[in-house]
């Protein structure tokens, strides 16, 4: 299957003509008693091969090709796969169903499907995880598997995710198929927590081709032992060669370049300001950087999406100041989303042992680090007992002992409970899970949930525009989409 989707509307032509020609009582044999139980299922599989010619080869091959020796994303079971030929799958480019089949011709197509898949003596089964939380099931389906380090994902619609590898390499996916966006720049850093970053697609409304964002650990030129968190763009090129992104601008280079891998921080999004936000860690030097303004590491900064300054800065009068910064004291942010109905910008950030924190944006303020903290050194040693100091912020929540904060998302849309509506998502790093967070109406967590639990190191989540839930796993290695199962 390399369809693009723009295939899906022929192909939805063509079914809803074809429905005229296809009743299912047509040239289907009727049963009579004489048959036996065996004859029966026969003829299931056979109407099922029929029905698949009809329907499905075009996209998935003669005679179930693309069901052999199946892998399955989407579940293995019968039931997973009737309810996928009735609903679709959009986001991979499986159109719906439900409308033109009756059921028990899906059903006929399924055993088909899983007779295929079980031909082979490699039959591999990969039936969705199946997660119960406290007040809902969710299906985890996994979009993509066998990757290197994701570490970022964006949408460059609906149906088509991108997604970094640390290691260097940007993916989109689209209609289901991996592919690669080529003329990335040559310098990242991929060492300790270094390499390729965050990614970010913004549609212009001016301009006619999305523009992709990055963030990476970049290499000094002349010493590539050290190197600083660096911000991209360039616009997305599609041609018979794939994708591409054929220039690139340099918009922010967190100097000074350090020699230590770690505390990039590189999370990247667009407020409803038009601005764009960037975190950045301390680079693992907490008594150089948060309490300065006149570095750009331990801080949070706020571009025109060309990278220039905005005049409403907190910072652009002051003298030696960063003009960039917007809130700093900062140790390692790598969970940034814009609220879409409130515009706030949250955050969160890893502490040391203890301290990881959730905070909410504003203009100028200082989030206190290393000055006040909740956590301690990792060797468990006091950092300062100072939890809070005049003219410092205080955090929305934090967590004790740190979980390894990683991503952050909020719930929202019509395919989720009302329970779980403007709840976050935060990856875990440390713990391997999920973790879903409560709030009330004041912005306080009111209640935690582990969800995934044992999953991989949690690297980041993403959301939609439809409110698609998305999860980038280390450890598996894999990106989930976390789909609700809502029972009637
Ligand atoms: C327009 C092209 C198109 C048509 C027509 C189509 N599919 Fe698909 N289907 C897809 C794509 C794309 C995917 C995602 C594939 C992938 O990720 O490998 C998919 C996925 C699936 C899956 C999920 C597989 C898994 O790994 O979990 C099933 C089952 C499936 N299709 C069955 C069917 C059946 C049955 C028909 C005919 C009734 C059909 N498809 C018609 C494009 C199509």
């Amino acid at each position: 299957m390399r369809y693009p989707l723009v295939l899906l509307i022929p192909v939805g032509i063509v079914s809803a003509s074809l429905t005229f020609f296809a009743p299912r009582d047509n040239g289907v044999k009727v049963v009579s008693t004489s048959v036996n139980f065996y004859d029966f299922e026969l003829e299931k599989s056979q109407n099922g091969e029929q029905l698949y010619a009809m329907w499905c080869a075009d996209c998935h091959g003669a005679n179930g090709r693309d069901f052999i020796q199946r892998k399955w994303k989407l579940g293995s079971q019968q039931d997973d796969i009737q309810r996928i030929i009735s609903n679709g799958y959009a986001l991979l480019g499986m159109p719906a169903y439900g409308d033109v089949l009756d059921p028990n011709d899906i059903e006929d197509i399924a055993t088909f499907l899983l007779d295929k898949a079980s031909e082979s003596p490699q039959f591999q089964s990969a039936p969705p995880q199946l997660i119960q939380a406290s007040d809902l099931k969710l299906r985890a389906n996994v979009i993509a598997d066998g990757l290197a380090t994701p570490w970022g994902m964006d949408f460059l619609n609906d149906s088509t995710l991108i997604f970094t590898e640390r290691e260097g390499n940007l993916w989109a996916i689209e209609a289901g198929v991996k592919l690669p966006i080529r003329g990335l720049p040559e310098d990242f850093h991929v060492k300790g927590q270094g390499g390729l970053l965050d990614v970010m697609v913004w549609n212009d409304p001016e301009a006619s081709t999305p523009w992709i964002y990055l963030t990476y650990s970049k290499s000094h030129p002349e010493d590539d032992k050290r190197s600083a968190t660096a911000v991209i763009r360039g616009t997305l090129n599609r041609s018979d060669e794939g994708f591409s992104v054929p220039h690139w601008q340099t918009l922010m280079v967190a100097t000074p370049y350090a020699k230590t891998h770690r505390h990039y921080g590189s999370r990247l999004a667009m407020g409803l300001d038009t601005m764009l936000y960037v975190t950045c860690g301390e680079r693992g030097m907490r008594d150089v950087h948060p309490q300065t303004l006149e570095t750009y590491p331990g801080k949070i900064h706020r571009l025109h999406p060309d990278g220039s300054v905005p005049s409403d800065n907190p910072f652009v009068n002051s003298p030696n100041a960063i003009p960039s910064i917007w809130s700093w004291g900062h140790r390692n942010p790598q969970g940034l989303f814009i609220h879409p109905e409130t515009g706030a910008v949250w955050t969160h950030e890893h502490g040391p042992k203890g301290g990881d924190e959730i905070n909410i944006l504003k203009k100028g303020a200082n989030y206190g680090w290393p000055e006040i903290t909740f956590g301690r050194n990792y060797s468990g040693t006091i950092i300062t007992r100072d939890t809070a100091k005049i003219g410092m912020e205080q955090p929305l929540h934090y967590w004790l002992p740190s979980i390894g904060a990683c991503g952050m998302e909020v719930v929202l849309g019509e395919k989720w409970p009302l329970q779980w509506q403007n709840n976050l998502l935060v990856g875990s790093l440390s713990f391997e899970y999920l973790e879903r967070l409560a709030l009330d109406d004041s912005g306080r967590v009111i209640n935690r949930e582990k969800l995934l639990k044992g999953i991989g190191r949690v690297r980041d989540i993403a959301r939609n525009s439809r409110g698609d839930i998305f999860v980038a796993v280390e450890g598996a290695a894999s990106i989930l989409h976390l789909e609700p199962i809502i029972e009637d």
